[in-house]
């Protein structure tokens, strides 16, 4: 193997100061040079819901680049359309809806804030401040305050735990009117777990909707059976109510299993004023053939495989057993998450960055969080019990000593 020279790359983003050179991924194993063999528990960057190179994947891509590849937006192909039928079907989504495909999670969450501000006039966004919309400068924390509404929520963290929580009241001194859309992100945060309260968000929702604002939803991380449904909104029962489903959802990460597709999916009704307007986004992987293929095929393996129920189960037997080591161990705070969006708050006596790094040296790649003292489990959908066994076994050991 050619030796990796990094010495021409810039680096955007920092890190553990350790060295870390993938070789080559399969599954939900990720072989590296320093450390040999790793279990992901980050999904690459929480995208592989299927696993690395999942071979219907891998497949899909090898027979159909040397076909259709990237086209000129002039240019229609079935895919994109049917891809958006494809998985309102399978995700069981009520309403009917329309959809654009592009490359990134921020790219999506842009646009579907463009698509409503353009058609509520509007100028205004809500939305929560502990959650992460994207790196472009309109998008990333902090936003900027003319245009963002960022509400700090942390009281409301209690909420399901008090009935006689009267938080809700200190948001009723927003201008709900002048609300474009309530951009809300069901339950990561970041990266560090936080699922707002059902009443909070009924409240939110009921209220943007009420004043003529949209809902969007933002489940480039949630979705895909991230939460063990297949999006991360469907946790939320005001969105049951005909009058409350989502105005837009902006897909991603799993969308692709890694490779490089995002979407929006937009009620049918929106997208013919939009159709009928002169709203322009033009852009140059805009509904490109091959993501769009990739994509459908991510959504009937999910759907065939029942792999949102199978993560589902994976996540409460990984939250079982964590509880188990919090439970014998005492170093453990809180075990947190939905699904297969896991993280474990750990105390004082441990530090995530120490930890993290010991659990490279057992053969594990997790996440971690410094500033919250945590570490991060959002393995692929397809992650086994012995799997979990086995990262549990050395979190246990690496903990009591
Ligand atoms: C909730 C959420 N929104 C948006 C993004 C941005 O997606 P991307 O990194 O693909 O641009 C992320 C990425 O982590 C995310 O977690």
């Amino acid at each position: 193997m050619k030796e990796v020279s990094a010495d021409s790359q810039i680096k955007l983003f920092s890190g553990p100061e350790i060295s870390l050179t993938a070789i080559q991924a399969s599954g939900t194993r990720i072989r590296t040079k320093e450390y040999g063999e790793l279990i992901d528990f980050e999904s690459g960057c929480w995208a592989n819901v299927l696993g690395h190179s999942r071979k219907e994947i891998v497949q899909t891509i090898s027979e159909n680049a040397g076909l259709l590849f990237h086209t000129h937006h002039y240019f229609s192909t079935e895919h994109p359309g049917t891809l958006v039928t494809e998985l309102v079907k399978a995700a069981g989504l009520r309403g009917s809806y329309k959809g654009n495909f592009i490359s990134s999670g921020s790219e999506a969450v842009s646009l579907a804030v463009s698509l409503a501000e353009y058609i509520t006039k509007r100028e205004k966004k809500l939305s929560l401040s502990i959650s992460y919309h994207g790196t472009s400068s309109e998008l990333k924390i902090p936003r900027n305050s003319t245009q963002w509404i960022d509400l700090d929520v942390s009281n409301c963290f209690s909420c399901q735990k008090s009935s006689s929580c009267s938080e809700c009241g200190n948001y009723s001194s927003i201008d709900f009117s002048s609300i474009a859309a309530f951009v809300f992100e069901p339950g990561n945060s970041g990266g560090i777990v936080l699922c707002p309260p059902k009443k909070l968000i009924s409240f939110l929702v009921e209220n943007t909707k009420a004043s003529g604002g949209f809902v969007i939803l933002n489940e480039v991380t949630t979705g895909f059976g991230r939460t063990g449904r297949w999006f991360g909104f469907q946790h939320y029962d005001v969105f049951n109510s005909e009058s409350h489903l989502p105005d837009l959802i902006a897909l991603g990460k799993g969308l692709g299993n890694g490779y490089p597709i995002s979407g929006v999916l937009i009620k049918s009704n929106l997208a013919r004023v939009i159709e009928g307007s002169n709203f322009r986004y033009v852009q140059s992987h805009l509904d490109d053939p091959l993501g769009c293929i990739v994509a459908r095929k991510v959504v009937e393996v999910i759907s065939n495989e029942e792999l949102i129920e199978i993560g589902n189960k994976m996540g409460q037997y990984l939250r079982q057993s964590l509880n188990e080591i919090r439970e014998e161990t005492k170093k453990i705070i809180e075990v947190r998450g939905r699904g297969l969006m896991n993280v474990i708050a750990l105390d004082q006596s441990h530090h995530s960055l120490e930890v993290f790094k010991k659990l490279l040296e057992r053969g594990f790649f997790t996440g971690y969080s410094e500033l919250h003292n945590l570490i991060r489990l959002y393995p692929p959908l397809t992650i086994k019990t012995e799997e979990i066994d086995r990262l549990c076994r050395s979190l246990k050991e690496i903990l009591i000593n």
